[in-house]
């Protein structure tokens, strides 16, 4: 199977897991990538069976908008059942690293204020140390000087995302060769650096469910 077909099977995957949860009073948090615009083309096959949707993104909203799915702004709802989202990294604590598409931001203000958060991945996503993938830092864009420098005092080599402006008006550096062995305390310490926004560990709030889409079929991860 191509990764694509993977992204397929586990977009699919993640409707057929979540449809149970569905009424006409649920809202569905929706992420941000490739793998999340499969998950929102299987979505609208049953739009009927839920309210709406709040996206994570510009981008995800434009297309949950073209298949006819209400969305929403985050403060108009009381609440998100589940948000489904992919994922740049996994480690098998379910700890991410996400923003490749530079929504990190948005993605994790939706992740807390989502009661379940199912990740959807394909095998190459599974890692044993989260790093290998450049951490995505959305920064205040004055403060990029500054927050590149502290990058390499935490031992980083941070690389500034050209011409990328996030949905947030920010800038995104991508911080290279970052020895990730305690994910919770690294994205404290980089949430307390002046000019942060946010960084794209989502470790604090991991992944409640990770559905993986594997040759084998797509395993549930808890
Ligand atoms: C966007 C993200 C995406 O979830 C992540 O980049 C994975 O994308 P894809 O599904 O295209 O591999 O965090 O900010």
């Amino acid at each position: 199977m191509t990764q694509d077909e993977l992204k397929q099977a586990v977009a699919e995957a993640a409707v057929e897991y979540i449809l149970p949860m569905l009424d006409r009073d649920t809202i569905v948090g929706v992420g941000t990538g490739s793998t999340a615009n499969l998950f929102i083309d299987v979505l609208a096959k049953h739009k009927q069976m839920f309210d709406g949707t709040v996206a994570s993104s510009e981008a995800s909203a434009e297309r949950l908008k073209g298949h006819g799915i209400p969305v929403y702004e985050l403060n108009s709802v009381p609440e998100i059942r589940v948000y489904v989202d992919g994922a740049d990294e996994s480690d098998h604590h379910l700890h991410l690293i996400k923003g490749g598409g530079a929504a990190l931001t948005r993605e994790k203000i939706v992740v807390a204020c989502s009661e379940l958060f199912v990740c959807i991945a394909d095998e190459s996503k599974l890692v044993n140390v989260l790093g290998d993938f450049p951490l995505p830092v959305e920064i205040i864009p004055m403060a990029r000087g500054h927050v590149a420098r502290e990058m390499v005092k935490l031992g980083g080599d941070p690389v500034y995302r050209e011409g990328v402006v996030t949905d947030n008006g920010n800038h995104i550096l991508d911080v290279y060769n970052l020895d990730i062995l305690d994910p919770i305390a690294l994205e404290k310490s980089i949430d307390g650096i002046v000019g942060v926004v946010t960084n794209g560990l989502f470790a604090k709030r991991s992944a409640d469910v990770l559905l993986l889409a594997t040759k084998e079929g797509v395993k549930t991860l808890k």
